[in-house]
């Protein structure tokens, strides 16, 4: 019998732009947030030898370049098995970045081929694999709210925000994450102040992630030490986070390409969003609003003006867990 199981999506909770690494990748720090839209990913085993996908999207790789027949042949190298795998996607989420799609569907792949398989990898293990996969993979196998750094594979759970009502546009426009890298590098160096900032300091010390670590985490413990949340009583903590000026950098360079991904992100401020960003390099932008009720009339009349918008909600790391097994 396949095993089936739940793909979530994440957002960024601000993300920033560190320097370039000597490996070419670049310091990351943001939040990940899994929130409740997904695909479904099946996986079953067999008899013989070879991976196959089958996906009716026809914008979803089923060679050996999808990140689910990837983290398939390290995690049976790994356990040493020889099998036949067969994985099907049913595609719900966009094609289109900055939801985490294809680095979600690998992790499912992995949690659902070691259920199939009824076999286990050590927990620091499967966290290699991941990551080795990409650098948006490790996140999925956390959940919930998670601190990213490194290249964005160094992940740290977070204290879970409540599950907040958002709305998410993800507009028909490809945007490429390593050419958003190099247009955020071209502009760093045209501005003098970061380009000192970077010759000054190591790679591992950008200021302006300093300064954002600063940031999150005064308020992070602030949100955390006082009152416990309770609807109604206290300020939802997460908005209090976005309220701090976080921000994705990657808007600075995505924007001005891109300009369709700026008004859609004003029209989810005019339809009330708390807070709307770009999500990763996009082409995802979200909206997060007070109330489910706020983000449904938000997300129609956003789909009257022609967006293709959806509301969902972002989920804690129980929620997470508790709902990815079908
Ligand atoms: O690791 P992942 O496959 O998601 O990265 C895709 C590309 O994005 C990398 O090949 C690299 O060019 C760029 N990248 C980067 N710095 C990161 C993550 C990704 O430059 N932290």
């Amino acid at each position: 019998m396949p095993v089936t199981v739940r793909s979530f999506a994440k957002i960024n909770l601000g993300l920033r732009i560190g320097p370039r690494r000597p490996d070419g990748f670049h310091q990351l720090l943001t939040i990940y947030q899994t929130i409740g839209l997904h695909d479904r990913i099946s996986v079953g085993v067999g008899r013989g030898t070879g991976i196959e996908i089958r996906c009716s999207n026809p914008n979803v790789p089923t060679d050996q370049s999808n990140t689910c027949f990837r983290i398939v042949r390290l995690a049976l190298d790994a356990l040493k098995i020889k099998t036949r795998v067969v994985i099907d996607i049913e595609k719900r989420l966009p094609v289109q970045g900055g939801l985490g799609g294809a680095s979600a569907n690998a992790v499912a792949t992995l949690l659902a081929l070691e259920r199939a398989l009824k076999k286990s990898l050590p927990a620091a293990e499967r966290l290699r694999i991941a990551a080795e996969v990409g650098s948006d993979l490790p996140l999925f196998l956390t959940g919930g709210a998670v601190l990213g750094l490194g290249r964005g594979e160094q992940v740290y759970p977070l204290p879970d925000f409540p599950a907040t009502a958002c709305v998410i546009i993800t507009p028909q426009v490809g945007v490429s994450t390593p050419k958003a890298f190099a247009a955020w590098d071209r502009q760093s160096d045209q501005k003098p102040d970061r380009k000192s900032a970077r010759k000054l300091t190591l790679p591992a010390s950008s200021d302006r992630m300093v300064e954002l670590g600063r940031e999150l985490s005064s308020q992070l413990s602030e949100s955390y030490s006082g009152a416990p949340f309770r609807r109604g009583r206290r300020e939802n903590p997460l908005f209090e986070l976005v309220r701090t000026g976080i921000q994705n950098d990657f808007e600075q360079v995505v924007f001005p390409e891109y300009p369709e991904l700026s008004e859609v992100k004003h029209a989810l401020e005019r339809a009330g969003a708390k807070y709307a960003s770009l999500s990763g390099s996009g082409s995802t932008v979200y909206g997060l609003f007070a109330s489910k009720a706020a983000a449904r009339l938000a997300a129609a009349k956003l789909r009257k003006q022609g967006w293709a918008a959806e509301a969902t909600s972002t989920l804690t790391r129980r929620q997470y867990w508790s709902r990815i097994w079908v």
